[in-house]
């Protein structure tokens, strides 16, 4: 389905074609994620990727019960957002020696993945209310509080110590 075709008739279509969107995205992230804890040096760190990748399982989760509540298949489509996000950061986390500058780098291109998602969920949760599903809406926020808990985390993490160190 391309991305204006005219597969995407209404707002219920955008919504599921959105929906389906951040799917391939939190699966691709499952699969990413536990590199990144075996890249990353600080404790604090792959901690913090650890604990979110428990968190991201369960938005698929989330996910897979709003497809269900809104009475459609459970299907990702191709994201080439998130596809570039994370083939970027593989590209410059591959080009870094030293521990320290790689933990900075590992944090960018994880809050990267964490705003690209805010945006979606953002986005979905607005749409949701729209459509009249306020059921839907509350799953999609309680992940939405999530992605931004990640995000602030990691900016904690970059300001306190992370990014001092590699200078
Ligand atoms: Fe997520
Ligand atoms: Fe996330």
């Amino acid at each position: 389905m391309g991305l204006f075709s005219k597969d995407i008739a209404t707002m219920d279509d955008l919504f599921v074609h959105t929906l389906r969107d951040v799917y391939y995205a939190e699966k691709k992230i499952v699969k990413s994620l536990p590199e990144m804890i075996d890249e990353a040096t600080d404790p604090q760190l792959k901690q913090a990727f650890s604990s979110h990748l428990k968190e991201t399982e369960n938005h698929v989760a989330r996910l897979e019960e709003v497809f269900r509540m809104h009475g459609v298949d459970a299907k990702a489509v191709d994201c080439p957002a998130i596809d570039g996000i994370i083939e970027e950061a593989e590209d410059v986390t591959g080009e870094v020696d030293d521990k320290k500058v790689l933990d900075a780098a590992l944090i960018a291109a994880a809050q990267a993945v964490e705003h690209y998602e805010i945006t979606r969920y953002g986005t979905l949760v607005a749409w949701a209310k729209q459509l009249g599903r306020n059921d839907c809406a509350s799953i999609l926020e309680r992940t939405l509080k999530e992605e931004k808990a990640a995000d602030e985390k990691l900016n904690a993490l970059a300001e306190s110590y992370v990014n001092r160190r590699a200078a």
